[in-house]
C-alpha cells in the first residue's frame, strides 16, 4: 500500500484513531490482536512511499506559519518571508531530532515491556511489532533531515545521561502517559500540517505515514494507562500521576532547540524570550495537549494538588481544566 492511495480527512481528524474509554475495563489481549492485525493490514516504507529525490518547493512551508515559534511576536514582525520560512525549516528538524530520541526512549520500554509478558501472548507480540514501526519512523526522520542538508539538533550529553534515569522509571502509567505525551502532541500537530498544501511535499507524505501508523500506538498506549491505573492502589496510582506531570515538564521544552535561533540571525536568549512569552506559545501548546489532557483527566491521571500544580506550570491545559 503506498501512502498516496490513503485519503485523509481535513485539518482537525481524527482518523484511524480508536476511542478508548478511560473508565471501562480494558480486554488487552483481544485489543492487542486487533492492533497485531492492523500492523500486518497498513505500514509504510518511507524508503518507497516518499519522493525522496523531487527538490524542495521555492516557497513552501516546512511548518505551518502559525505554529512556528516566533509566530506574531515583535521578532516576526521583523522577519522576512525567507528568515521565516527558514525558522520553521530548523524548527522541524528541531522536532525530528527530538522524535528520534523519544522514540528511542520508547522503544526500549516496549523492549521492557515484552520482556516481561508472556513472551509468546498478543500483548508482547503487538510490543515488538510497535518496536518495528518507530524503527522506520526515525529513520524516516533521519532521512527527512539529512534532506535538508541541516545537521540534527542534539541533546546536550548531560541531558541525556540524566534521561537514562526512564530506562528505570518502572513501567506503568506514568511510562503509558509518556508515551502517550510525545505520540500525541506530535499527532494532532502533523494532522494539521499534513493537510496544508502549502507545506514542502515530503513532509506532508512524512507526516501522513506517521499519523496512520502512530493511530495504532496511541491505541495501545492509552488502553495501557486505562488497564495500569484501574489495577493499582491508591498511592500507586499518585505516584504515577505524579511522576507524568513532572515529565511533562520536561518533554515540552525540549521539542524547540533554542539554537534554532542564532541559525537564522536571531540571540539565542533573545528568541527563547520571545518565544516563552509569546501568547500563541499557550494558543500552540494547548491546541497540541488538548485531546490528550482530555484522556488522562478521564483515566484519572489528573487529580491531586501536586499534579495539577505541575500541569498547569507546561502551560497546556485547556481553560477549563486550568
Ligand atoms: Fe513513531
Ligand atoms: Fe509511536
Amino acid at each position: 500500500m503506498t501512502v498516496q492511495d490513503v485519503q485523509t480527512k481535513p485539518d482537525f481528524s481524527t482518523e484511524g484513531l480508536a476511542r478508548v474509554n478511560g473508565r471501562k475495563p480494558v480486554d488487552m489481549e483481544r485489543s492487542a490482536g486487533r492492533l497485531l492485525r492492523s500492523s500486518a493490514e497498513k505500514f509504510y516504507d518511507a524508503e518507497i512511499d516518499i519522493d525522496w529525490d523531487a527538490p524542495w518547493e521555492d516557497d513552501k512551508y516546512f511548518l505551518p506559519e502559525h505554529r512556528v515559534s516566533l509566530y506574531g511576536t515583535k521578532l516576526w514582525k521583523k522577519m522576512s518571508e525567507e528568515q521565516r520560512i527558514e525558522l520553521g525549516r530548523h524548527e522541524i528538524v528541531s522536532i525530528l531530532s527530538f522524535g528520534i530520541y523519544a522514540e528511542n526512549l520508547l522503544s526500549s520500554a516496549l523492549l521492557r515491556m515484552a520482556a516481561k509478558g508472556d513472551l509468546t501472548d498478543q500483548k508482547s507480540l503487538y510490543s515488538l511489532t510497535e518496536i518495528g514501526d518507530e524503527s522506520r519512523h526515525s529513520t524516516m526522520f533521519a532521512r527527512l533531515i539529512n534532506k535538508t542538508g541541516l545537521p540534527p539538533y542534539k541533546l546536550p550529553k548531560g541531558f541525556l545521561g540524566f534521561a537514562k534515569i526512564l530506562h528505570f522509571v518502572p513501567l506503568g502509567p506514568s511510562v503509558s502517559g509518556a508515551t502517550l505525551l510525545i505520540e500525541e502532541i506530535l499527532d494532532r500537530a502533523q494532522r494539521e500540517a499534513m493537510n496544508d498544501p502549502r507545506m514542502q511535499p515530503q513532509l506532508r507524505q512524512l507526516m501522513k505515514i506517521h499519523v496512520l501508523e502512530e493511530a495504532r500506538h496511541i491505541t495501545f498506549a492509552r488502553l495501557e494507562m486505562v488497564q495500569g491505573m484501574q489495577s493499582r492502589g491508591k498511592i500507586s496510582r499518585a505516584w504515577h500521576r505524579g511522576v507524568l506531570a513532572v515529565i511533562a515538564n520536561l518533554a515540552y521544552p525540549l521539542l524547540i532547540n533554542p539554537k534554532v535561533y542564532p541559525a537564522v540571525g536571531i540571540n539565542k536568549l533573545r528568541g527563547l524570550w520571545a518565544q516563552q512569552t509569546s501568547p500563541n506559545y499557550r494558543v500552540n501548546i494547548q491546541f497540541m495537549s488538548e485531546p490528550m489532557i482530555r484522556f488522562f483527566h478521564e483515566a484519572g491521571m489528573m487529580e491531586g494538588k501536586f499534579t495539577m500544580a505541575m500541569w498547569r506550570a507546561t502551560r497546556s491545559l485547556p481553560d477549563d481544566l486550568c
